[in-house]
């Protein structure tokens, strides 16, 4: 069977990101199984006109339009500031909105308090919804983020492996499930 496509969006472009270190690792993770084909996205890698805004600019992103146009699902990275998203996470999102229908979304909460990013994914869930993505219902936690990578970003908890294989054995179903049902259930989003 074909591996499912499923790109890592890292959701910010604050200087000295942790994010970036856990969305580094888990495409690690990612690659050592066999039924994921991933790549990582970097918000801080588009850059966007100051005078305009949304889908009128997708073409402007071919890799990304062209990515999600072929994904089964995306994973999202996101570090929790004041409780929610950063806008520049929003802004790459509001790129597409067809190219993501029935499709499924992963989310990766990343927080330097105990939480876990538990409030962003909360507060990402509703607008996910709007963009036809369908939101699993494993996330994966990043609490105190800070102790869970060295200065290099190697990962100090061994724990987290085991944790991310279930965060993505339940990506994997969900993602395949709703893969057969855009191949063979017919609606007027999709072929
Ligand atoms: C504008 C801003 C707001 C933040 N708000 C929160 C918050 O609400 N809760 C929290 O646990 N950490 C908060 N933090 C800290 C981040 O969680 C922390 O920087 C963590 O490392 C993840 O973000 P990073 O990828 O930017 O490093 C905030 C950081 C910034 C820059």
């Amino acid at each position: 069977m074909r591996k499912l496509i499923i790109p890592v969006l890292l959701g910010t472009n604050r200087k000295q990101r942790n994010s970036a270190h856990v969305a580094k690792w888990l495409v690690g993770e990612i690659e050592k199984r066999s039924d994921i084909e991933t790549r990582l996205f970097d918000v801080k890698d588009f850059v966007f006109p100051q005078d305009d805004y949304g889908q009128g600019l997708k073409d402007l992103f071919p890799e990304w339009r062209d990515t999600i146009i072929s994904a089964d699902g995306l994973i999202v990275v996101s570090p929790e500031y004041n409780h929610g998203y950063p806008g520049s996470l929003k802004a790459v999102l509001d790129l597409l909105l067809r190219e993501y229908i029935h499709k499924a979304v992963a989310f990766v909460g990343v927080s330097a308090g105990p939480w876990g990013g538990t409030r962003v994914i909360e507060s990402m869930v509703p607008m996910v919804r709007e963009l036809g993505l369908a939101v699993t219902f494993s996330d994966l936690n990043f609490a105190k983020v800070q102790n869970t990578f060295d200065g290099e970003g190697r990962m100090l908890d061994p724990a987290f492996e085991s944790r991310a294989a279930g965060f993505l054995d339940e990506l994997v179903w969900m993602a395949t499930v709703l893969k057969w049902g855009r191949e063979n259930v017919p609606s007027k989003y999709h072929q």
